[in-house]
């Protein structure tokens, strides 16, 4: 098209310089649209001369006289000649894959994609042709697939679904164990890639912790000294009032340190020497609460007077590790108080 424009004015030029007073009724070259094509290079044309006109490759006539002629003014007659593009045939599906286009007609591109797992085999794309057939067949979607997953050293490995053969399929998860006293490093479960390839195989290591540390006021079931290995577990306990705080069992990790300590707390005593206490949900004088003893974590109550009102509450406080803290608003009596007018006491009286 950009050739015959081209041409097209370069004779214009010449016309009017050098032949335009002698050959006034000369045709020049037509500029013809819709992928017509003219043969010949030919720049004028005489009157009654006919230009036979053809289509481009490509394109296939669909209508009107398939010529013009040059009349005596030095036009052409008109035409409605017009020229299609050649279709190309509806393309076929693509199992498990997808294609995409926008027309079927000559220089039409079909895309071509596989769904996730398979990988494209053939061309990605196809384009119309001249002649009316597809640059390339349709590709193949195949289905992506591992070989079996790498057992590591020490270890195996479980699918989560049954294995034939010795490919699997692309998704497919394996899971990794150690045999102990091995310790699995890496991630315990890999996955059959896209790129048909297995995620990382774990490693099974040996796996050993140092004898374990005893426990202030404690003691524990293990007491030789050795060293222990993975997942081999130690158990702890309290002495006496004692309370355990944390896991009573500890055990030997992969990265070849206990897991955390327990400890024992201490118990506590209710330091008053008179009054009444509330515990466990009895109320009781404190000569009465033999022995003194309050273990980590329990609580215990006091009586507090409120003066405005005039009558007497409970307010609970707990045993921290051998600290139990004497609500301020609790007032200690005197003994004569205490002996001769208990009725007055905190505990006592109305409750607020
Ligand atoms: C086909 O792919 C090409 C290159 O990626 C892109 O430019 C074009 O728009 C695509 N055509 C269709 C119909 O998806
Ligand atoms: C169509 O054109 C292509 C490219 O020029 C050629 O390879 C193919 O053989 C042609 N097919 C037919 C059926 O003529």
């Amino acid at each position: 098209m950009e050739r015959v424009k081209t041409l097209f004015l370069l004779s214009s030029f010449l016309l009017l310089t050098t032949v335009a007073s002698q050959h006034s009724n000369v045709c020049s070259r037509p500029q013809l649209e819709g992928n017509i094509e003219l043969t010949g290079i030919q720049r004028f044309f005489s009157p009654g001369v006919e230009l036979p006109l053809a289509c481009q490759q490509g394109y296939t006539p669909v209508s009107g006289p398939r010529k013009i002629v040059c009349t005596v003014s030095g036009e052409w007659t008109k035409t409605k000649f017009k020229c299609m593009p050649k279709e190309c045939p509806y393309p076929d599906v693509v199992v498990n894959g997808d294609m995409f286009y926008e027309d079927t007609v000559y220089q039409s591109v079909i895309n071509y994609t596989c769904n996730k797992g398979y990988i494209l085999t053939g061309a990605s794309s196809a384009v119309c042709q001249a002649n009316g057939t597809w640059s390339t067949s349709a590709p193949l979607c195949i289905p992506v697939a591992c070989g079996l997953a790498p057992i590591p050293q020490f270890g195996m490995v479980i699918y989560e679904r049954r294995v034939r053969g010795k490919t699997t399929d692309y998704g497919l998860t394996a899971t990794y164990a150690c045999l102990p006293p091995y310790a699995l490093f890496g991630k315990a479960t890999a996955e059959c890639t896209l790129q048909g390839t297995w995620t990382e195989t774990p490693e099974c290591r040996v796996v050993t912790c140092p004898p374990p540390d005893s426990i202030e006021r404690g003691y524990m079931s293990e007491s030789e000294r050795r060293e222990f290995s993975y997942m081999e577990r130690v158990k702890y306990d309290c002495q006496g009032d004692y309370v355990i705080e944390g896991n009573t069992e500890i055990v030997c990790q992969e990265n070849g340190r206990w897991s955390d300590m327990p400890s024992c707390k201490a118990p506590c005593t209710v330091g008053i020497e008179r009054g009444r206490i509330l515990y466990k949900g009895r109320k009781m004088w404190i000569e009465d609460f033999q022995p003194n003893t309050v273990l980590h974590k329990e609580v215990v109550s006091v009586y507090c007077m409120n003066k405005a009102r005039k009558c007497g509450y409970a307010l609970s406080t707990q045993c921290i590790d051998g600290a139990l803290k004497i609500p301020e608003c609790f007032e200690e009596p005197s003994s004569t108080d205490y002996n001769l007018h208990s009725n007055s006491l905190p505990s006592e009286i109305e409750q607020c």
